[in-house]
């Protein structure tokens, strides 16, 4: 029996594929490099020992996707697999919409042409929109700010319709919070194309002299020092949730929404102020304007994880930032060419 890991060579697939194969578990790759590299595969047979079975497709060619099934005895599904930048998102809906819901839909059809139910998908906090308080609980209202955010709660509605049609699927859907971090060997990590978008992977860049200095967008925020406030999670914490999920997976049915975060909100600068003290580096940073569409705080009650899956996140702010900068350090121009 084995466990089909759409988007497996990715940044949070890559890490959630280590601790499996770790685990013991027996997994098959589907990705179609688009947002990844090929070396991965050698990395994480370093790291592990395994040769993991990896499939070059396409969600969106429903043969290629029913092969996989048709050679594998695939028990279960943990579907990473889309694009996720929310600005190019604005620019480019139809591919948004395209990749990530279409990509769903074959890979469910295929699921339920050949008789496997049980899948655990990436959501995300962005589902929770501009949240009315926080810590965040799984009921609040959802609501979305742009396309790629449209596409999760999309998707974990199609998710939920599926198991209305037949009682026999499990779904689990994870609502993820900021990942950051790598693995300890600091063989993978986030490997952002281009000028990243997001915090830490920025931070680290100005930290090694890439760039001169982080841009904070904003200090008028309501949190406890004017700016933005986010869950951050190291992200092999993040790939023990869907262990978990799968475990539970296997002895329930129906559809389950969990809040992955740690629960604790750090703002901007308390994230500058954790990266300089783990590393010893300086991180030169300047307020600019707000970034629009950015909220106040966002961070997780994840208790419900806790109290069903029996899942808690382990890593600290400190481990999160040193083993972002030994990943950085071991791999300066991320997975090279
Ligand atoms: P990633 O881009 O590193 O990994 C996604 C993988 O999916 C890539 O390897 C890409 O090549 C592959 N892929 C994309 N479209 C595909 C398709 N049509 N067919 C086959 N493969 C395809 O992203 P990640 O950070 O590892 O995120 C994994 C999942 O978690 C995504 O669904 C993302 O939306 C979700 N998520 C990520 C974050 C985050 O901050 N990283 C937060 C919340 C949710
Ligand atoms: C981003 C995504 C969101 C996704 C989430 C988790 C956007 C607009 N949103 O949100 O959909 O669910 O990641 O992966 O990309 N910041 C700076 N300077 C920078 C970069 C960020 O000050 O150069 C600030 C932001 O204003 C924010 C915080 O750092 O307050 C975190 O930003 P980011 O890493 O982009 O994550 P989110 O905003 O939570």
């Amino acid at each position: 029996m084995a466990i089909l890991v759409t988007g497996g060579t990715g940044f949070i697939g890559s890490h959630t594929v280590v601790q499996l194969l770790n685990d013991g578990r027996e997994v098959v790759i589907v990705d179609n490099l688009c947002n990844s590299k090929l070396c991965v595969l050698d990395r994480i047979k370093s790291i592990t020992g395994k040769d993991v079975k990896f499939y070059k497709a396409d969600l969106l060619d429903f043969e290629a996707i029913d092969k996989i099934f048709k050679e594998n005895d695939i028990d279960s599904v943990i579907h990473f697999a889309g694009l996720k930048a929310v600005g190019e998102s604005v620019q480019k809906p139809m591919l948004y919409y395209h990749n990530n819901i279409t990509g769903t839909l074959n890979l469910t059809k295929a699921m339920a042409d050949n008789g496997c139910k049980k899948i655990v998908f990436s959501s995300s906090a962005t589902v929770y929109g501009n949240p009315k308080s926080v810590p965040i609980k799984e009921d609040f209202p959802l609501s979305t700010t742009n396309p790629y955010g449209e596409t999760k709660l999309m998707i974990e509605r199609i998710l939920s319709d599926i198991v209305k049609s037949d009682p026999e699927w499990s779904v689990s859907i994870l609502r993820y919070f900021n990942p950051i971090g790598a693995h300890e060997s600091g063989l993978i990590g986030e490997d952002p194309k281009g000028i990243p978008n997001n915090l830490l992977p920025y931070i680290v860049k100005v930290a090694s002299g890439k760039y001169d200095h982080l841009s904070v967008f904003g200090n008028d925020y309501n949190t406890h020092d004017g700016t933005g406030v986010r869950d951050y999670i190291h992200v092999v914490d993040l790939a023990n949730a869907h262990l978990k999920a799968l475990d539970r997976a296997a002895i329930v049915t129906g559809v389950e929404h969990f809040n992955i975060g740690t629960g604790n909100g750090y703002s901007v600068l308390d994230i500058v102020k954790a990266y300089e003290k783990a590393t010893g580096l300086t991180v030169k940073y300047e307020i600019v304007a707000r970034r629009p569409g950015d909220i106040d705080a966002c961070y997780a009650d994840p208790t419900k994880a806790y109290e069903v899956l029996g899942w808690k996140a382990q890593y600290d702010i400190n481990k999160m930032c040193q083993d972002s900068a030994n990943w950085q350090k071991k791999n300066p121009d991320g997975y090279g060419e």
